[in-house]
């Protein structure tokens, strides 16, 4: 099975291209960064999907600058939902498979326990909107697709979280995280194995996929310091309205992984888990 990853220079396109041969379970991986296929032209995803064959796409391209979206969301529409309709075209046209990644922030956060498959939308950041938009792009194409909700990512090929609070401990004696904000990590390195095994199944529809478990930003630092040996820096517990951001972020965001257990795929591990196992790699 041969797959192509779209926006391959991004945390989770490296993670996908990196896996090593054991974890890939026999497909042959073909990655593209936006010099290689910006997924804006239409022109060039046929292109693609058409010279290499692919029996399947992992589209992990996207605008990604939550803050930066709120003043750019024509730019983040132009590649979020437009980009995803032309890939999604181009994977049906040439019959391959379309995996598209999308997030947490498609709900509005005000949940108290977590978000299942069918509950109801209700974006609060053109990021949310247009990541939501790409999702009805897929639907309305309307090919042999998978639509993988996500949140929180952090791996090795990327600017995120973890490595924010590894940076800060080496420079602060005290890190201020915020505490009413709940979601659940999740390890590029599984998000990346599930993707894999998904697109090598027909069972199409939509999936959330994150950590297991639940954590605040402030729960998930005191285990980043503790698993990386820290005990010279204070953490202290913030709230979100001390550091206000031009997006807002939802207050509650784990996602239940209710189409992974129905459809009998290996859950993803716990978030608590992973990280250690983030932290020995
Ligand atoms: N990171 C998270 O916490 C998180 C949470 C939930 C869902 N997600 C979703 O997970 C997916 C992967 O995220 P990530 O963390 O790997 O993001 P990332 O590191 O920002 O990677 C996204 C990649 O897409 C590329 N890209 C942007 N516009 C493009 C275009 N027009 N054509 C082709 N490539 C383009 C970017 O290239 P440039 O570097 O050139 O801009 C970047 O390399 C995304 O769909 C994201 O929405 C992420």
């Amino acid at each position: 099975m041969r797959i192509i990853v779209t926006g391959a220079n991004g945390q989770l396109g490296q993670e996908l291209l990196r896996l090593p041969n054991a974890e890939r379970q026999g497909v042959s991986l073909l990655g593209f960064g936006r010099g290689g296929l910006d997924v804006t032209s239409l022109q060039s995803c046929r292109e693609i999907v058409k010279r290499y064959q692919a029996d399947a796409v992992i589209h992990c391209a996207a605008y990604t600058a939550v803050d930066k979206a709120e003043s750019e969301p024509d730019e983040a529409f132009r590649i979020n939902a437009e980009g995803t309709r032309n890939i999604a075209l181009a994977a049906k046209e040439f019959g391959a498979k379309l995996v598209y990644v999308s997030t947490d922030y498609v709900f509005d956060g005000t949940a108290s326990e977590p978000y299942k498959e069918g509950d109801a939308t209700k974006p609060r950041t053109a990021y949310g909107r247009t990541k939501l938009a790409g999702e009805r792009e897929v639907q309305a194409v309307g090919g042999r697709a998978f639509i993988v909700r996500t949140s929180w990512v952090y791996g090795k090929y990327g600017r995120n979280f973890v490595e924010t609070i590894r940076g800060l401990a080496k420079t602060q004696d005290e890190i201020r995280v915020v505490n009413d904000q709940f979601g659940s990590p999740t390890y590029t390195r599984d998000l990346a194995e599930f993707l894999i095994r998904l697109a090598q199944t027909d069972r199409y529809g939509l999936y959330h996929a994150s950590g297991s478990g639940v954590c605040s930003w402030y729960q998930f630092a005191r285990a980043i310091l503790e698993d990386a040996g820290v005990r010279d820096v204070k953490l202290v517990p913030c709230a979100t309205a001390d550091h206000p951001r031009p997006a807002p972020r939802p207050a509650y965001s784990a996602l239940e992984h209710g189409e992974i257990k129905r459809q009998g795929f290996e859950d993803l591990r716990h978030w608590r888990e992973a990280l250690s196992a983030y932290m020995r790699d």
